[in-house]
């Protein structure tokens, strides 16, 4: 008999909620959110609250809350996002030490009672976590990807159609390298409908673009005094509906590399095939001198805080 799809979310808190919400609105599968036991209450009352949200919207999907790992046993995709969001004067040692520390646990978990899943992880910093949790459940690359790309493109699409005055449909980006202040967005594969937009937009203003989305995140947090949540869960959910719906999508996330762009044993932003048998094929692009020099800068920086957190 085929059975629903069961999705699990590791961590009930503000991007975990969201999740929950788009997941079961796609009706993608049954979701089950999880959480440490402290927080059981937060994972069943938004479970509770977001089945009744089935009633008004028109869904099916079962929403369950739990911190017990047995519940999540032949999960086919989980997301991760457990972790402590960075807080001010905390530095990202301090943050890698702590989230380095959850994930571990995580992973052997899901190495445990999820061993066929197709795993995306969320929480930062992104490139290390994402690494450790391939390196602990000892799964294939095919199977463990970090979201960061499509909400950084996401945060580059959106001040390029602000500022050439076009939907936001019509403009695709690409953001390439780490995610933090390293990342590279690479405006000369960044089109308004094939149009290149340096053919639309000057060059000053697409510097400042640039950095803004560098700065994307903080952007987020300096306002709102948390990290940022509905783009960052919709990237999460772009990338889980691509593999269970085996769409081939290209997207840029962090993928682990093995001699792509000449980088070996790393993960970083890159433009990924996602279907079926999950990461599908790293795609390589022809990036100019300056460009190159700006992922070998990334690539440095990632390489570094891997090493950091090997030392963990
Ligand atoms: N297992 C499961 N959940 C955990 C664990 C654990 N071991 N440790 C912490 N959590 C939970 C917390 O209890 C909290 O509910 O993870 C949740 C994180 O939620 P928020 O604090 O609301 O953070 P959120 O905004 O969702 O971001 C999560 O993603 O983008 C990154 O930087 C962000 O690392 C952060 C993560």
């Amino acid at each position: 008999m085929a059975r629903r799809k069961k999705i699990a979310l590791i961590g009930a808190g503000n991007i975990g909620g969201e999740l929950a919400a788009l997941a079961a609105r796609h009706e993608l599968g049954d979701v089950w959110l999880f959480d440490i036991p402290d927080k059981l209450g937060v994972a069943q009352g938004k479970a509770l609250d977001l089945e009744q949200n089935g009633a008004v919207l028109g869904y099916d999907a079962k929403i369950t809350g739990t911190s017990s790992w047995d519940d999540l046993a032949g999960a086919d995709v989980v997301i991760v996002t457990a972790g402590v969001p960075r807080k001010p004067g905390m530095s990202r040692d301090d943050l890698l030490t702590i989230n380095l520390k959850i994930i571990r646990g995580v992973a052997e978990n899901i190495a445990k009672n999820c061993p066929n899943a197709f795993v995306i992880v969320i929480s930062n910093p992104l490139d290390a976590m994402v690494y450790e949790m391939k390196r602990v459940t000892g799964f294939p690359r095919s199977r463990v990807l970090g979201m960061a790309g499509v909400l950084d493109a996401a945060r580059l699409q959106l001040f390029l159609a602000r500022e050439a005055g076009v939907s936001i449909k019509d403009v695709r980006a690409m953001v390439l390298g780490g995610h933090g202040d390293t990342m590279v967005p690479v405006t000369s594969y960044c089109t308004i409908y094939g149009i290149p937009v340096r053919q639309v937009i000057a060059t000053d203003k697409l510097a400042a673009i640039v950095d803004r989305t560098r700065n994307g995140g903080g952007e987020i947090v300096k306002l709102m005094g948390t990290s940022a949540f509905y783009a960052p869960a919709s990237a999460g959910i772009a990338m889980a509906q691509a593999y269970l719906r085996d769409e081939k999508r290209l997207l840029p996330a962090a993928a682990f590399l093995d001699g792509e762009y000449g980088y070996k044993d790393l993960y970083m932003g890159v433009p990924v095939i996602i279907g079926g048998e999950g990461l599908e094929k790293v795609v390589t692009i022809d990036l100019d001198a300056s460009e190159k020099a700006m992922l070998d800068k990334s690539a440095a920086a990632v390489r570094e805080l891997i090493e950091a957190s090997k030392k963990l």
